[in-house]
């Protein structure tokens, strides 16, 4: 069976993330929630740090984490090691991420991005391979910055 997807928010991305739940019921794609599961007010680096230390971990495959905007649980996602975040809101955005970065988490704003657009988002994300090759070198250089 294939690993779960890891999902976290804080309130301001608890309703997208809520909405992108009902849409990997429906594909029935498996997923751990690491909250938050209202719409009282947390701090997204809180909410980031669980879902990213379970894809670094090898617990779960990807993450997809919302707040407001997307910008600063991206921040928070990207400044754990072995993360690759991506704030998105366009579809070339959410699929060459995959094809050119191997993005590993992709972020997503409430108060930016629509429920419908949102899940074409998920969608690309999840559904598209990293293509290796010439991007091979340029993601060990970006992952070598973690070391310096
Ligand atoms: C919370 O009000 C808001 O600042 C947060 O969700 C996010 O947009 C930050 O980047």
């Amino acid at each position: 069976m294939s690993k779960p997807i890891a999902l976290a928010a804080d309130h301001g991305g608890y309703a997208l993330k809520e909405e992108v739940k009902k849409h990997l019921d429906e594909l029935g794609i498996a997923y751990k929630d690491f909250g938050t599961h209202s719409e009282a007010s947390v701090d997204y680096p809180d909410m980031a740090l669980p879902a990213c230390d379970a894809v670094v971990s090898g617990e779960c495959d990807k993450a997809l984490l919302f707040c407001g905007t997307g910008v600063g649980i991206s921040m928070s996602a990207n400044k754990v090691k072995g993360i690759r975040a991506c704030c998105c809101s366009d579809a070339f955005s959410a699929e060459y991420t995959r094809r050119h970065n191997d993005a590993n988490a992709l972020c997503m704003g409430g108060r930016v991005v629509g429920p419908g657009l949102a899940c074409q988002l998920v969608d690309l994300f999840l559904n598209t391979e990293y293509e290796g090759g010439r991007h091979d070198g340029r993601i060990a250089k970006l992952m070598a910055i973690e070391n310096r």
